[in-house]
This record gives C-alpha cells, structure tokens and sequence, in this order.
C-alpha cells in the first residue's frame, strides 16, 4: 500500500518542517495542534518557506499552491482517523506523549503506524501499554527538516521488521536517507552532537576562549556548518539540557553530567534563538 495520507501532531518548528517535507513530495497533511494560534503560524511559515523556493526557482508557484492545498490544519484529533501514518512531534514529555498515542490508537484501525519524533525518549517506553507496539517507532527528522537529510528510523523492542521496511520506504519516499538505529538514548546524532555542545559550553566556563572562537574552531577546523555554541542557540538550551539530563541518568556515566552554565543559562531563561538571548543575542 502505498501512504499518501499522513496526519503531524504537534505544530511547532520540526511539525512545521516535516510537514513542508511531505507536501513537496505530494502527501495529503493533517497538521494538528492544541492552539489555534501555532496552528495560524506554522502555515504562514509553510507558505513563505515554499514562497522562498519559488523565488529561487525550485518549485513553480502553482507547485506552491497545490502543496498548500493538501495541508488541512486542525485542532480535532479525530483527524487522524482516515491517516495512513500518523507522526507525533509534540514536546518531549513521556507521559504526553504515551497519552497522545493512547488517544490515536483509539481513533485510528489495529494496523495504522505510529511514529514518533522523538529525540531523547525511548522508543521501547513510549510503547509500553500500547494497544498494538509493534507499529509504534521512531521517526527522528533533524532541524531544519527541509534542508537535512538524515532521518533516524528507530526501532523500540517490541516494533516489527514490517513496521520498520514500511517507514524505511516512506523515508525513501520523502527523498530522505534513513538509518536504523537500535532504541538508544540519543539514537546516534544526538548522542554525539549534544555531548560535544556540552563540552563546548564547558570550555567556555573554563575562560579557554571566547564564544565567537569556540565556534570558529569548529567552523574552520573541524567544517561544520553551525559553531557548537551557535548549534546549541539554534536547537534550544532548554533540548540540549534535557538531552544532557537523560544521557546522564540512563546511561549511568558521570562524563554526560549537564554544564553547569548550561543549567543556569535555562534557568534565567536564556533558551537561545527561541528567546531572544542565549550565548547570543538574536533580534
Ligand atoms: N527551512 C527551509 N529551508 C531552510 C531553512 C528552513 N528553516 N533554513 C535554511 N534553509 C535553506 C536556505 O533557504 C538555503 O537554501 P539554498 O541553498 O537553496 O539557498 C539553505 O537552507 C542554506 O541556508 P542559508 O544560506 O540561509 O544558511 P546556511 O548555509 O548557514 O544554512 C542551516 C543554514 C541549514 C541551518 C545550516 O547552518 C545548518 O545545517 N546548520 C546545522 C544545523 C544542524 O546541525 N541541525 C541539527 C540540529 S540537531 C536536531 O535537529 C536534532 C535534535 O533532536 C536536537
């Protein structure tokens, strides 16, 4: 079967940008969400981000228009009945999560997959006292989800090998490169990526350099698009502490202990780009 007809739940930046994803490869999006308001937001954000391919002459405007006409925003979960796979990206709280998919799976038929896009929370957990885990995996899509390519495919104890063939041909599908990873905290880019922001923040503590030269460093020597600090401004300090929270407790090892400027920069509410304020300002 093929699925054409794919229901977000949870507007926020990586709903938004796996919703465009879909879009430009033909699917019908349900994009759900509690507020009315981030519902409003995260279309016009669609539309000036596929207005920016037109500019540039990668997709036509009557491209644009057809891909808007196949979003259909919502606040009604009931949506989802009629959705082949439904993808959750709400925030990262197991027990909002396990609620969510407890609702969805009292909606939608004994087969329908679920994935969730998860970046911390394990898969195997987020399944336990599901109806049906073994179509319960992870969908792991990187910010901005229109430009990265990489999606970890995430298989939980209990997720079957037809569960994981199914979503590895959608990512296909979508134009993106999956890899399978074991239900691991972190999966792999995080478990590498968050770690090194971390150490990035400890250096800083540490007066070895300034921020600017932190980010430099690893700009010029080591060629990475974003300096960790800016990387950890762009993700979020609140993603990167909690991340950092679950290496430290799940992987019982005292090398993933949080910054502790990392923990105080959240505290006074220096989220990063998010806010306004974090190692940087933003306007
Ligand atoms: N949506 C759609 N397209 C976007 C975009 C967005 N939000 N942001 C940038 N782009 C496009 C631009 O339009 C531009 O397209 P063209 O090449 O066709 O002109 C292209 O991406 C490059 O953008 P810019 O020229 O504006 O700037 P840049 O070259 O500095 O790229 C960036 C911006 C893509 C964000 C790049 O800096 C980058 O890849 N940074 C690293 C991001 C990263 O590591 N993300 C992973 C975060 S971790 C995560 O997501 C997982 C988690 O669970 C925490």
């Amino acid at each position: 079967m093929k699925i054409k007809n794919i229901s977000i739940i949870g507007a926020g930046t990586m709903g938004c940008g796996i919703s465009q994803v879909f879009l430009q490869n033909n699917y019908k999006v349900n994009l759900i969400d509690i507020s009315k308001n981030i519902l409003k937001k995260s279309k016009d954000k669609i539309a000036s981000s596929l207005s920016k391919l037109v500019y540039k002459e990668k997709i036509t405007e009557g491209e644009k228009l057809k891909y808007l006409s196949n979003i259909k925003t919502s606040t009604e979960l009931n949506l989802v009945k009629d959705s082949h796979l439904i993808i959750e990206a709400v925030g990262e709280n197991l027990d909002l999560k396990r609620g969510l998919i407890k609702k969805i799976e009292d909606i939608v038929s004994i087969d329908v997959t679920i994935a969730s896009n998860t970046s911390s929370i394990s898969i195997t957990k987020l399944a336990s006292g599901a109806k049906n885990p073994k179509r319960i995996i992870g969908l792991h899509f990187f910010n901005p989800a229109p430009v990265l390519n990489l999606v970890e495919v995430v298989k939980g104890k209990n997720t079957s090998d037809k569960t994981v063939s199914l979503i590895i041909d959608i990512v296909k599908d979508i134009g993106k490169e999956p890899i399978v990873v074991k239900d691991s905290p972190g999966f792999i880019v995080n478990r590498l990526l968050i770690p090194m922001i971390n150490e990035a923040v400890l250096i800083y503590s540490e007066n070895i350099s300034s921020k600017e030269d932190i980010d430099k460093a690893m700009r010029l020597g080591a060629n990475h698009k974003m300096g960790p600090l800016g990387l950890a401004d762009f993700i979020g300090l609140d993603i990167c502490l909690s991340i950092m929270e679950t290496f430290y407790k799940d992987l019982d090892n005292p090398k993933y202990k949080p910054a502790p400027l990392l923990k105080e920069m959240v505290l006074s509410g220096k989220l990063g780009r998010k806010s306004k304020q974090g190692f940087y300002k933003y306007r």
